[in-house]
């Protein structure tokens, strides 16, 4: 095995600990006893970690996240129901093309590459079109990095009765969350974003009411979220073969985000990576995205730089010539690139890379890391 590898810098797959990796060195039997008992673990925990007993259920969905917020909408927004999607970028975006391949109504508020709905705008809307049953809302929206306000969308989406999904697929684990005090029928996340395990299966917290209420709803059996939770009740199971060996993985990997201090523990240092990161991007003439109000503890996207000499791909292999992969950028305007906060990232690993940043550019013949923005407005000054 290679020992010296890469650390990821991307917002899932992360880096893992040797331990989370070494978790998947046993085979399991998916019906015995002992994966049964590794299964009701896992849904136990994360019930907790939302504050759910007694009103949401977790429901694991092989696969990728995709597979899971694809699940959701299919399971809980009824074929006569229609969705208000929240886009700010590409996963709000994802939703609106699950919608298409559903057939189902939705509607969409597009605000572009990064600007955060706002309450006010909801709940027009919602007051305007009474049809709107569902609203969904991306967490931490990955492809800017913005944290969306979803306290303040949750409030205007149950004051007019309807219902709200969340995609927390890059926040859930880092960025606190309460079932008591958001009013949500489903959070989404998977395995392999803040909780740190290894890809292959994402979750649903979800209100039990309203999955019991779901029969019908799903178009495919794959995708049917109240008869995989109707089986794991009556059998302790997944339907179908589930990713075993990433569930072991994710139950070593649940137990050392409790040694960090759970959620809050994980927040403070992907806060810390982002803090650390910002500040010395900033110091080599980089420019985030969004402002400070809006960035997330999770991935930051700053813009390229301006310079004629600059190009990503060189940009980035002699980054990963330097031990550390980096993720493009996916704004439809700007040319941009993206720092992951999350995974096995440390000050030491923060310090290096951004070490690895200044050397770079120094090597392409870059002064800084201004972007043309900023370069054209110097320029025509
Ligand atoms: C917010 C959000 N939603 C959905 C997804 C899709 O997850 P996956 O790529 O695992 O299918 C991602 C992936 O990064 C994400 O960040």
């Amino acid at each position: 095995m290679k020992t010296e590898q890469p650390y990821l810098l991307t917002p899932g797959p992360i880096t893992t600990t040797l331990s989370v990796k070494q978790a998947m060195l046993q085979d399991w039997g998916s019906w015995d006893a002992d994966f049964r008992a590794m299964t009701a673990q896992l849904c136990q925990s994360l019930v907790e970690l939302v504050d759910g007993e007694g009103s949401h259920v977790c429901v694991p969905m092989q696969g990728s996240g995709t597979f899971a917020v694809e699940a959701t909408l299919a399971t809980l927004v009824p074929k006569t129901g229609k969705l208000l999607i929240l886009m700010n970028g590409a996963y709000g975006q994802r939703m609106g093309k699950i919608m298409d391949y559903l057939g189902r109504a939705y509607v969409a508020l597009d605000k572009g590459d990064y600007e955060p709905p706002r309450a006010e705008e909801v709940a027009a809307l919602l007051a305007a079109d009474p049809e709107i049953t569902h609203v969904a809302v991306v967490h931490c929206e990955t492809s800017s990095g913005i944290l969306n306000p979803v306290e303040e969308i949750a409030e205007v989406v149950a004051r007019q009765g309807r219902r709200l999904i969340i995609d927390s697929m890059s926040a859930f684990g880092a960025v606190a969350i309460s079932a008591k005090k958001v009013a949500f029928d489903a959070l989404i996340s998977s395995a392999n974003k803040c909780f740190e395990g290894v890809p292959g299966f994402g979750f649903v917290l979800i209100r039990q009411s309203v999955l019991e209420a779901a029969a019908g709803n799903a178009h495919s059996l794959s995708m049917d979220l109240l008869d995989q939770w109707q089986y794991l009740v009556k059998t302790g199971q997944w339907r179908y073969t589930p990713p075993t060996h990433v569930v072991a993985a994710f139950l070593q990997a649940l137990k050392e985000h409790a040694e960090e201090g759970g959620v809050s523990g994980r927040h403070a240092r992907y806060q810390r990576n982002q803090q650390r990161l910002v500040a010395g991007m900033r110091q080599l003439g980089f420019e985030t995205l969004l402002s400070d109000e809006w960035l997330s503890p999770i991935i930051i996207t700053f813009f390229s730089p301006g310079h004629a000499n600059f190009d990503f791909q060189t940009f980035y292999d002699r980054i990963k010539a330097r031990g550390f992969i980096i993720y493009p950028g996916k704004l439809t305007e700007a040319d941009s690139f993206r720092l992951g906060c999350i995974g096995q990232l440390y000050d030491t690993q923060i310090d290096a890379v951004l070490a690895a940043v200044a050397a770079v550019l120094d090597e392409m013949s870059i002064p800084d890391g201004t972007p043309a923005h900023v370069l054209d407005s110097l320029a025509t000054a």
